[in-house]
C-alpha cells in the first residue's frame, strides 16, 4: 500500500489533473500557501458551502444567515482580543533557518507515539482476532499505558506552558525531547517568540487620513458586531443564532499541507446566543448536533473523533476539536466553542454601546453567553476529497482512479455519452442534456472510446454517465452507469431525471442527520 506521503500527494495532483485546485497566480510561481479554486472545484466548494447554509439557516428556524464585510472597524480587533493575543509561538531553526510552529513539533512528536500506540493495538488485533477487546487491552497493556502516559503528559505540559505565556518552558521541551528540524534533522534551536497572525492593510487614500486596517482572521465578530441588528430587525428570542460564512485571512508561519492550512480562506461560522448558566448544554448538544451533519456525508464514522482542547483560545470556558482523518492524519477540521459572553462583553466595553438582550421570561437584561460552531470551508473540502479519492483493482487486473465524492456534493451530477459520433445519436444525446440541465450540472462527452469515457468522469466524481446507443433510437432507454458500483441499469429515457434526482437530491441527504 501507497505510504501517507505518496496518497498526499496523489491528492494534490488529482486535484489539479482535473480541475478542482491550481497554485494561485502560477505562471509567477506561485504565492505560498495560497490557492485558486478550478472550473469543478468552485462547484464543489460551492455544494459544501450549501450543505452547511441549508442545515444551519434553512432547517432552523432560530438560525438566520448574515454576510458581513471583510473590513471592520480596528477597535473590534482590540475588543475581540485578537490584537494581544492571536499569536502563535514560533521558533526558527539556526541551521536549516526554518521557521515552525513551537506547539505543532510538540504536537507532532506526540502523534509520533500515538502511532506507536496504534501500531501495538493492530499487532494484538491480529493476534488475537475476535476475541481482541482493544479497551481492555489499552488499559492494561504496560507498552501502550506507558506510551498513553507519556504523550498525556507532554500535552499537558505543553498546555500549561502556553497558558502561562512561558514560552522558555517550551523550548525547555522541545529540548528535552531531542525534537528535530523534520527537514535536516538539527536541534539547534533559536528561543521561542510569540508572532501575531493578523494581516494588516490601510484604508483611505491619502498617507495622513489612512486608516490602520486588519483583514479579519476569522468571520465570527462580524456576527457579534451585528447581534442586536440581527435580534431587533428578526425579533429574535433566545436562544437563536447567527450563521455566515466568508473568507478569512491569517499570516500563519508554517502554511504546509496544500489547502489545510492557508493564508486565505473560508469559514462557516455560526454564534448561538443562549442564556448564560446554560452553556454546558448547548455545548454538549451542537457537538452532537455537527458530528451529525458530518456523519450524513456517509464518509465513514471511524474517520471522525472529537478532541477536547487542553489550551483554550483566550475567548473560551470550553473547546473541542471534530477532528478528520486526513491522509497526514487525524486534524483538526472543525472547532466547537463555548465563548461565554467574552465578546459582546468587551464590545460593549470598548464601543459605549449596549450588547444586552431584554428576556421576557426573567424580566431582566443580559449579556447573552455564545455557543460556536467554526469549520474551515477549504478544510473540508480536502477532507472531502482526500477521502474520496479512491484506486481501485478491478477484477480484469486492471485499475481504476475513481473520485467516490458524496453525491449530493459532486460537481457534475451526470455525464450524457452518445455512444458513437454518428447516426442521430449525439442529437438525442444532446436533447437530453437540454432537459436535465434545468435540473443539474450535467455534461456531454463524445470523445474517446466509451469505456474511456467511464474511467474519465469516474476520475472526476461524476456519480452518474447514461449512455445513448442504437437502441435508444429504437425504443427510447439509456444505460445509467452507476460510478461507484460500476452497475448499469437500463432505464426510459424519462426515468433519468428521477433516478439521478432520487440519489442526489440535498433533501435526502440533510434528512439522515
Ligand atoms: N471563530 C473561531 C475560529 O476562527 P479556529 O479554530 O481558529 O476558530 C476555525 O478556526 C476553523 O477554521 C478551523 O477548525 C479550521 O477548519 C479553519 N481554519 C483555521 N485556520 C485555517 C487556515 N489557516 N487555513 C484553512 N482553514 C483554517
Amino acid at each position: 500500500m501507497a505510504n501517507h506521503e505518496d496518497i498526499f500527494k496523489k491528492v494534490i495532483s488529482h486535484a489539479k489533473e482535473y480541475g478542482y485546485i491550481f497554485q494561485s497566480s502560477e505562471i509567477y510561481d506561485g504565492l505560498s500557501a495560497v490557492y485558486d479554486y478550478g472550473q469543478n472545484g468552485a462547484e464543489l466548494k460551492k455544494n459544501i458551502r450549501e450543505y452547511w447554509w441549508q442545515a444551519m439557516v434553512q432547517l432552523n428556524d432560530n438560525i438566520v444567515g448574515i454576510d458581513a464585510a471583510i473590513f471592520m472597524h480596528p477597535t473590534t480587533w482590540k475588543a475581540s482580543g485578537h490584537v494581544d493575543a492571536f499569536n502563535d509561538p514560533l521558533i526558527d531553526n539556526k541551521d536549516s533557518k526554518k521557521r515552525y510552529r513551537a506547539d505543532v513539533l510538540v504536537e507532532d512528536h506526540v502523534a509520533k507515539i500515538e502511532a506507536k500506540i496504534d501500531k501495538e493495538v493492530n499487532k494484538a488485533a491480529k493476534r488475537f482476532g475476535d476475541a481482541f477487546d482493544k479497551e481492555q487491552f489499552m488499559s492494561t497493556n504496560p507498552r501502550v499505558v506507558g506510551y498513553q502516559e507519556k504523550a498525556n503528559g507532554i500535552l499537558k505540559r505543553l498546555g500549561k506552558s502556553l497558558e502561562n505565556e512561558d514560552l522558555a518552558d517550551v523550548k525547555a521541551l522541545i529540548e528535552e525531547l531531542e525534537i528535530a528540524d523534520p527537514l535536516s534533522g538539527s536541534k539547534n534551536w533559536t528561543d521561542v517568540k510569540q508572532f501575531n497572525l493578523m494581516f494588516g492593510t490601510k484604508l483611505g487614500s491619502t498617507a495622513e487620513s489612512a486608516l490602520d486596517l486588519y483583514l479579519r482572521p476569522e468571520t465570527a465578530q462580524g456576527i457579534f458586531v451585528n447581534f442586536l441588528n440581527v435580534q431587533k430587525t428578526g425579533r429574535m428570542k433566545i436562544p437563536f443564532g447567527i450563521a455566515q460564512t466568508g473568507k478569512a485571512f491569517r499570516n500563519e508561519i508554517v502554511a504546509r499541507q496544500f489547502i489545510f492550512r492557508m493564508r486565505e480562506f473560508e469559514q462557516m461560522e455560526m454564534q448561538y446566543f443562549i442564556k448564560p448558566g446554560t452553556q454546558k448544554e448547548w455545548y454538549e448538544a451542537w457537538k452532537e448536533k455537527r458530528m451529525k451533519w458530518h456523519l450524513s456525508l456517509g464518509m465513514g464514522e471511524a474517520n471522525y473523533r472529537f478532541h477536547d482542547h487542553e489550551k483554550l483560545a483566550h475567548y473560551a470556558d470550553a473547546a473541542a476539536d471534530i477532528e478528520f482523518k486526513f491522509p497526514f492524519g487525524f486534524k483538526e477540521l472543525e472547532g466547537i466553542h463555548s465563548r461565554t459572553d467574552f465578546d459582546l462583553a468587551n464590545h460593549e466595553k470598548y464601543s459605549g454601546k449596549k450588547l444586552q438582550y431584554f428576556d421576557p421570561e426573567e424580566n431582566k437584561s443580559y449579556v447573552p453567553y455564545v455557543l460556536e460552531t467554526s469549520i474551515g470551508l477549504d478544510r473540508m473540502f480536502l477532507a472531502v476529497f482526500s477521502n474520496s479519492l479512491q484506486e481501485e483493482e478491478l477484477e480484469n487486473n486492471t485499475t481504476r482512479t475513481v473520485l467516490k465524492l458524496p453525491a449530493v456534493l459532486a460537481p457534475t451530477k451526470a455525464a450524457i455519452l452518445p455512444l458513437l459520433k454518428r447516426d442521430g445519436l449525439p442529437e438525442v444525446a444532446q436533447k437530453l442534456v437540454d432537459d436535465l440541465k434545468w435540473d443539474f450540472n450535467v455534461a456531454y462527452d463524445e470523445k474517446d472510446a466509451v469505456g474511456r469515457r467511464y474511467r474519465r468522469q469516474d476520475a472526476n466524481g461524476t456519480p452518474f454517465c447514461v449512455t445513448v446507443d442504437h437502441q435508444t433510437l429504437e425504443d427510447e432507454t439509456v444505460t445509467i452507469r452507476h460510478r461507484d458500483t460500476m452497475e448499469q441499469q437500463r432505464v426510459n429515457m424519462s426515468e433519468v431525471k428521477g433516478i439521478i434526482a432520487k440519489e442526489v437530491a440535498m433533501k435526502e441527504w440533510l434528512k439522515r442527520i
